[in-house]
């Protein structure tokens, strides 16, 4: 039999699966093996993959794919008036191009880091009040327990969103993601569009309430943001508050699981963190280095293009493997090894130029007093390792659970 590096060594057997167990379970081998011998992949599923730093950075900046989707996919402009995804699809950042795209993004971004900094919730007292009971049953499920309900709690607390909503809100935000990987089925599309029926309903209601009576939430400083000297539509609005809703939750409690899955499975990174407090934030960027909840994004050929001596026909989707890029050992050093203290520049967890993710810094801070607040209540948190499952997403690597034992301080 030959040996682990001996076989990652070699080249794919047949075309990737994007939700094959193997490579759902474990991207990372055949990352490896993909950015060695192939790293401009036709995967089995029709679309593209990029697994090198150098060529994901590049594929960022080039104008010759864009995020509109592609002519095939369920979300295609072609199918606005049939179905609400595809609807929804048109007004949310992430499918939009320039110039369409610049308006709304410069809005949002604005008014997301304006709301928090003039508006800065005590996300550690959020986090304290969640441990409290978890720590009194000395286990928790991270994500259900803790990652979730502190991630909705702050995306309903700068949404104005009341908490009795909340497990609604999460519900439906729950199908949003279906919009941004091949929608597996028709019967899934169906619950899809219900949910965003809802969703959008639900938010379309609260637009109406805060333009009667404005709060010191998003949603208030939405309706009057402008930006030479226009607006956001309604539809604009509704749409894009579930994008925020969406990945402030599911990302997010993702991410938080993922750095504590890394810190659980290296000890002695745990522990040296635990003696060097102030290496936190490092600790976090590595987490999302290492193991990061956005695996891969999408972009769209405009014309056939030229990638790595392979040409990319127009319409086809190029997929840039986010979570490859971040262990390439062109760009990192001994990159399959957890280090809280190592340079995690250039991370491309976040993604990086026009469409990067705008929640960057609320996700870095949440995920900071996360971590700060379990390894502050506790002398040792042991994560249960046996039978992780991980949810067959294209581009997510999300945990479905995370059962971790905790003794308290
Ligand atoms: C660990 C958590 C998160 C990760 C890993 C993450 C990652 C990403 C990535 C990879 C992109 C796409 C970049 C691209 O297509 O070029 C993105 C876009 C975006 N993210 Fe995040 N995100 C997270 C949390 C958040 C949060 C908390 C918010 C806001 C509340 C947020 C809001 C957005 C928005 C609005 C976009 C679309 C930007 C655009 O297309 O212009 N994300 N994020």
């Amino acid at each position: 039999m030959r040996g682990r590096s001996e076989a990652d060594a070699l080249p794919l057997e047949a075309p990737l699966d994007l939700l094959d167990p193997s490579f759902v379970c474990d991207p990372y081998t055949i990352y490896r093996r993909l950015r060695t011998h192939d790293p401009v992949h036709r995967s089995r599923n029709g679309g593209w993959i990029l697994t090198r730093h150098r060529d994901i950075v590049s594929a960022l900046g080039d104008p010759s794919l864009g995020n509109a989707p592609s002519r095939y996919s369920v979300v295609a402009p072609r199918n606005r008036g049939r179905y609400v995804c595809a609807n929804v699809a048109q007004n949310i950042l992430p499918f939009l191009d320039k110039p369409e795209h610049v308006r709304p993004r410069r809005i949002l971004s604005r008014v997301l880091s304006t709301h928090m900094k003039d508006n800065p919730l005590d996300i550690a007292q959020i986090a304290r009040q969640l441990l409290d009971p978890q720590l009194a049953r000395r286990q928790m499920d991270a994500i259900a327990d803790f990652g979730t309900p502190l991630s909705a709690e702050v995306m309903c607390r700068m949404l104005g969103i009341p908490a009795p909503d909340r497990d609604r809100m999460l519900e439906y935000s729950h199908y949003f993601f279906f919009l941004f990987a091949p929608i597996p089925s028709d019967q899934i599309r169906q619950k899809a569009d219900e949910a965003l029926t809802a969703f959008r309903g639900y938010f379309a209601d609260l637009v109406q309430e805060r333009r009667r009576k404005p709060q010191a939430d998003l949603i208030s400083l939405l309706l009057s943001a402008e930006d030479e000297g226009e607006r956001l539509s309604d539809c604009q609005l509704v749409d894009n508050c579930m994008l925020l809703f969406s990945d402030g939750v599911e990302n997010v409690d993702a991410g938080i699981a993922n750095i504590l899955l890394a810190l659980g499975r290296h000890p002695a990174e745990m522990k040296r963190l635990r003696d060097a407090p102030e290496l936190i934030a490092n600790a976090v960027a590595e987490g999302l280095r290492y193991d990061s909840p956005a695996q891969l994004i999408a972009r769209v050929a405009r014309d056939d293009v030229e990638i790595g001596g392979q040409t990319i026909k127009r319409d086809s989707t190029v997929f840039l493997a986010l979570g490859s890029a971040n262990r390439d050992p062109a760009v990192f050093a001994d990159p399959d090894r957890f280090n809280i203290s190592r340079n995690t520049s250039p991370l491309l967890s976040f993604g990086k130029g026009g469409h990067s993710c705008i929640g960057a810094s609320l996700v870095r801070s949440q995920s900071v007093e996360a971590v700060r607040s379990l390894l502050q209540t506790t002398t040792v948190v042991e994560v249960d390792q046996d039978g992780l499952e991980w949810l067959p997403r294209v581009g997510h690597r999300w945990l479905k659970t995370l059962p971790i034992r905790l003794f308290p301080s």
